[in-house]
């Protein structure tokens, strides 16, 4: 399987949904994304989609479908969920951040429970510290629970730290949170850092994907066929 990453459209939230709700005991609603999809000043949101053979280069991807306008945009979504376009590529990931200041904050990061394990979880949050470095943030933070030990395994192999807690910080069974910040990603060393990991993973998708897939265009795979950069 190749796995690429998009910013998230309105029309993604019930998708992203569904894997909320097998991922949080305390899911978003559909109004909270669509508020965060609504003011990309301050907050970006990508998704992480799933293609069995390699996906066309980002820009020739069919452009996003147009977001109505005025009152009937505002309405429709409402009414109807979604406007029913779907995209060709199923949904198999998200994860959003705030900017503060100079601070990006990962507010959530999720992967459907059957693909875990895969390296989708890290192509996310690699995509999430471009998107910061992109807003000019100079270092990332976030919340996660003490007891979740995938989450704060993979936060220490991109350089997050643990700084602090928040005492009984989450409502649904009153769990401490654990604060896990990075330094600068803007020095030379995490730059460095974060191109060998990301070296490393575009390797092992590539891996993943040729022992797995059976791509039949004949053209090289490259890791390019895995992650896009984008612009927002
Ligand atoms: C946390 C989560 C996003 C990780 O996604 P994933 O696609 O399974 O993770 P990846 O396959 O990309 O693995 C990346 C790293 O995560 C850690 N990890 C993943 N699975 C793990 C496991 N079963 N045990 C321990 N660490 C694990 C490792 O550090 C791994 O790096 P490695 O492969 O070099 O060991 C995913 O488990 C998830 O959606 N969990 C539920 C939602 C959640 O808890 N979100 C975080 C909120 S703060």
């Amino acid at each position: 399987m190749y796995y690429f990453i998009e910013p998230m459209v309105e029309e993604d939230i019930t998708q992203v949904q569904e894997i909320e709700r097998a991922s949080f005991p305390t899911p978003w609603s559909p109004n909270t994304y669509r508020r965060e999809l609504r003011n990309p000043t301050a907050s970006r949101y990508i998704v992480a989609r799933a293609s069995t053979t390699p996906p066309p280069p980002r820009n020739r991807f069919a452009p996003a479908p147009q977001r109505r306008s005025g009152l009937l945009g505002m309405l429709l979504p409402h009414l109807f969920g979604d406007n029913g376009v779907v995209n060709a590529y199923p949904l198999v990931g998200y994860g959003g951040l705030w900017l503060t200041i100079e601070e990006a904050h990962i507010t959530t990061i999720a992967v459907a429970p059957e693909y875990r394990g895969q390296g989708v979880g890290e192509l996310l949050l690699t995509g999430l510290i471009d998107q910061a470095l992109d807003m000019q943030a100079t270092m990332l933070t976030l919340e996660v629970r003490v007891s979740n030990v995938v989450a704060q395994s993979l936060y220490l192999k991109y350089g997050f730290q643990p700084v602090g807690k928040r005492p009984r910080y989450y409502t649904d069974n009153g769990e401490d949170a654990l604060i896990m910040s990075t330094q600068s990603i803007r020095t030379p060393e995490y730059q460095q850092q974060l191109s060998e990991l990301r070296r490393n993973l575009f390797a092992r998708l590539r891996s993943q994907a040729e022992g797995r897939g059976s791509p039949t265009d004949g053209r090289g795979r490259g890791a390019e066929h895995n992650h896009f950069t984008f612009n927002w």
